[in-house]
């Protein structure tokens, strides 16, 4: 639980920034071509490129992250290969620059952290050395990253980081396009996020539910289906302000995530908690084995929520999709 305490706060969203996100349904599904729907969150990441005579500098002093990457002998993180893979596209391999990365959301906890810094990297690059870019271009040069990161991501973190508004989500497969469908809801739906404080590590957790559905296709696919179902219904829910509905999907959707057994102990007893302090709805959001979930309720409810889980232990921060 080492990261619980770290520190949550909102700051402006100004400059180059990259957009945290929670998935309200779908996750896990999404990367086997199934619809997913995801939410930004007022959190984000931000970055600052100024150029240098020679070698290229990261630094991200509240992850204690301090290196020179044109070093070769360092190369061995996926975030110095995603930066390379960056100075690369945009044709600036051979510029020295120091980028600077200021991180207002929490790591490995699946709000899209990674993507959100690939996002923020991107755009500061761009603008400092006046390279033209599309924001098309910017989500699939982060999904490029998220590769490294993640290994099979299936693109709605980059969408997400880059976009920062609700979407339904779907990718029917690695080389189709992504169908990216924009969702508003009649009024805001109040949000709160528990933190597990345990880092989650969403290439380990995809791999694992892989690993199932190599072994059992069609019993995989089916849950996959059936959550599939769950997204789109959510969809509509959303669009008619049905946060009861929506809830009662979010419930549904946890029992496949464990179906899944991506759940955790700790997100177990968050979820638990929501429950019993009358959540509508509450589930793992992102990758899970750790990490963050999610809960909504009635506007009046999500402090007694926060207190609860702040009482026990854990992290929270009240957001509201709109
Ligand atoms: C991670 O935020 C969501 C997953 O579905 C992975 C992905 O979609 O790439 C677990």
């Amino acid at each position: 639980r080492s990261d619980r305490q770290e520190v949550i706060e909102h700051a402006d969203a100004a400059g180059d920034i990259g957009y945290g996100k929670i998935i309200l349904l779908g996750e896990h599904s999404v990367v086997y071509g199934r619809h997913a729907i995801a939410a930004p969150i007022p959190l984000h990441i931000r970055a600052e490129v100024k150029p240098q005579p020679e070698h290229t500098d990261l630094m991200i002093p509240r992850w204690g992250v301090e290196m020179r990457l044109s070093e070769p002998e360092r190369s061995v993180s996926s975030l110095h290969a995603s930066i390379t893979l960056i100075a690369e596209r945009l044709d600036l391999a051979d510029r020295g620059m120091r980028i600077d990365v200021f991180p207002h959301i929490p790591r490995a906890n699946g709000l899209g952290a990674s993507a959100a810094l690939a996002v923020a990297v991107i755009r500061a690059m761009a603008r400092c050395f006046e390279v033209d870019i599309s924001e098309r271009e910017i989500s699939n040069l982060a999904f490029d990253c998220e590769k490294i990161a993640h290994g099979t991501p299936s693109g709605i973190d980059n969408t997400l980081a880059t976009f920062g508004r609700p979407i339904l989500f779907r990718k029917e497969n690695a080389l189709a396009r992504a169908e990216i469908r924009d969702l508003s809801t009649p009024a805001p739906i109040p949000v709160v996020i528990g933190l597990s404080g345990v880092a989650t590590l969403t290439m380990q957790t995809v791999g694992s539910v892989r690993a199932a559905w190599e072994k059992n296709p069609a019993r995989y696919e089916s849950i996959f289906s059936q959550i599939d179902a769950l997204a789109l219904a959510g969809a509509d829910a959303l669009k008619k302000g049905d946060i009861a509905e929506l809830g009662e999907l979010m419930n549904i959707d946890h029992g496949l995530l464990n179906a899944l057994q991506v759940s955790s102990r700790e997100i177990e007893e968050l979820v638990e908690i929501a429950r019993q302090n009358g959540a509508l709805g509450a589930k793992l959001t992102g990758g899970g084995g750790g990490g963050a979930m999610i809960a909504i309720a009635e506007p009046e409810r999500t402090q007694p929520i926060a207190s609860a889980m702040r009482s026990a232990g854990y992290n929270t921060f009240i957001t509201e999709i709109r």
